[in-house]
């Protein structure tokens, strides 16, 4: 339709410009956006400074991309700079034209951009928040007299490549007059979080030799999810789920299978618990990591402790952003109705696996190993839940319920326990200290330890009728003793137990 009545009514500059401040970005995902440009313009790396200096504050991110002409860098300062709808490059991890400002714009009241093409000469183009809410107007500057020293001349000097400027950086509390002491510490707690970040969601580009990011000379180690380097994850084949949508299921290595360091470098900054569930990446770039994004069976599935060891990948393309519902921030990321059955029912088979590794102590998985004989606890399920039972046939408990004269006063001693184990007291003091309850014996006392083999032992040998050779090779195979040959090996030392 044409219409000849209308008004011009364009948006105010003071409080628009404003009202972007509060899209929502952390420090990490604003940074995030900026590198995602510099990607784009096919940098090699990416150079990040930070300095914690009162009001003289800056962050500066550095790009040896293909830079911009003075025309470009005046289009790109204006926000909603391209049309979300336009066709986009395979490799371009931008989508609304508006990364740059709103990102910088959430970290900073002054942004600066200066720009360099091969061979051309430094353009400069600066956002002042302050200037805009006097003139209220959007006037954008082509000066900045009070940049950080020596950043023009640096990009003079080289070839080509992007320089990103913040500075009045509000938002990290960045002024004169504050407890420098203080305001330093929490300045660097928040470039230790973006570090993490930018580890996290670039660790595919991160892997490749032809990239790489610095904050303040370091390079950075990518940080895998999926701990793809180490031998004891598990990983289902790559799946297609649609057009440009693939998907794998990892199951990581239980924490027996684990040196302390690779724990805890599994477990990332937010511990094991938070990191389960799916790895959205959109052509290589992170976007959503760890959630299991609202799907589910009877009911949504929630982080709960015993699927820790569940990461998915699931790989889309910047052609179903629409679909995907990917917003400005470029962190959240909705799966399409007519696929969220399918990624259910696969991420269904993951969480099964994880949880048995879990519960197994790592014994699914490659390692082939012997079952283990007369487990102490058996569960079974009764209509919607687990319930408890102590082995009857356990060698100890049967000696001790033939060794008694009255065996039903035991039985019922060992009804009253499983009818009262304290499940939920259990559960509550391992989610809130987010570890795994200790092995079998970990704190006891060897000679305790000892004690209960040798028990263990008489009863194989004297009530079972086991050969002291037989009854070893038994203990080696009962749970949790497989973890202690030597003392197995101790009761039978002429013996050539197959554990030593
Ligand atoms: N580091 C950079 N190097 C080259 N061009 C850039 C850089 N950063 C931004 N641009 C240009 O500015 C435009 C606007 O960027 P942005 O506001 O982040 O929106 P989008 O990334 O969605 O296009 C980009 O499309 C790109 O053309
Ligand atoms: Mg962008």
């Amino acid at each position: 339709m044409t219409y000849l009545k209308y008004e011009e009514a364009p948006p105010l500059a003071a409080s628009t410009m404003n009202s972007l401040r509060g899209v929502g970005y952390g420090a990490g995902a604003a940074v995030a956006d900026l590198v995602d440009n510099s990607i784009a313009a096919g940098c090699s790396r990416v150079d990040i400074r930070f300095q914690a200096d009162g009001a003289r504050s800056f962050v500066i991110i550095e790009d040896d991309g293909r830079g911009m002409s003075d025309s470009e860098l005046s289009q790109a300062m204006r926000i909603g700079s391209k049309n979300p709808q336009e066709q986009r490059s395979s490799e371009d991890l931008g989508r609304f034209g508006m990364g740059l400002k709103t990102a910088s714009l959430s970290q900073c009241q002054k942004f600066t951009v200066l720009s360099k093409h091969a061979g051309g000469t430094v353009s400069l183009r600066c956002w002042d928040l302050e200037h805009v809410q006097r003139s209220n107007a959007w006037q954008l500057l082509c000066e900045a007299p009070d940049l950080p020293d020596g950043v023009e001349e640096g990009l003079a000097a080289r070839n080509r490549g992007t320089v990103v400027v913040w500075q009045n950086c509000d938002t990290w509390g960045a002024k004169d007059g504050v407890d420098q002491e203080r305001f330093k510490r929490a300045f660097y707690r928040t470039v230790e979080s973006v570090d993490h970040h930018l580890r996290l969601f670039f660790h595919r580009y991160l892997d490749s030799s032809k990239f790489a990011i610095s904050i303040n000379g370091n390079k950075l180690n990518p940080w895998d999810p999926f701990m793809n380097w180490h031998h004891a994850t598990t990983r289902s084949p790559k799946e297609r789920v649609g057009p440009d949508c693939f998907l794998q299921g990892f199951v990581l290595p239980h924490k027996d299978r684990l040196t302390a360091s690779e724990y805890a470098q599994g477990g990332g900054r937010d511990g094991w618990t938070a990191h389960q569930g799916f790895y959205i990446y959109r052509n290589d770039r992170l976007l959503v990591a760890g959630s299991w994004l609202g799907l589910g069976d009877d009911r949504r599935w929630t982080k709960d402790e015993s699927f820790r060891l569940a990461r998915i990948s699931l790989d889309i393309s910047n052609s179903s952003d629409a679909e995907w519902s990917i917003d400005i921030k470029k962190s959240t990321a909705r799966p399409p109705e007519r696929l969220r059955s399918k990624l259910t029912d696969l991420a269904q088979v993951t969480r099964k696996n994880a949880r048995r590794v879990f519960a197994h102590r790592g014994s699914y998985g490659p390692r082939t190993q012997t079952p283990l004989r007369s487990p102490i606890w058996g569960s079974t399920l009764r209509g919607d839940h687990h319930i408890y039972r102590v082995n009857r046939h356990h060698p100890l408990v049967e000696t001790a319920l033939s060794a008694i004269k009255d065996p039903s006063i035991l039985e019922s001693l060992l009804r009253m326990i499983e009818e009262t184990v304290p499940v939920q007291k259990i559960w509550l003091d391992v989610a809130e200290a987010g570890e795994l309850s200790p092995q079998p014996f970990q704190h006891a006392d060897p000679q305790e330890v000892q004690t209960i083999l040798q028990a263990l032992y008489d009863s194989y040998t004297q009530h079972q009728g086991y050969s002291p050779q037989e009854a070893c090779d038994r203990l080696l195979e009962t749970d949790p003793f497989q973890y202690y040959p030597e003392l197995v090996k101790k009761l039978n030392p002429g013996g050539n137990s197959n554990g030593s």
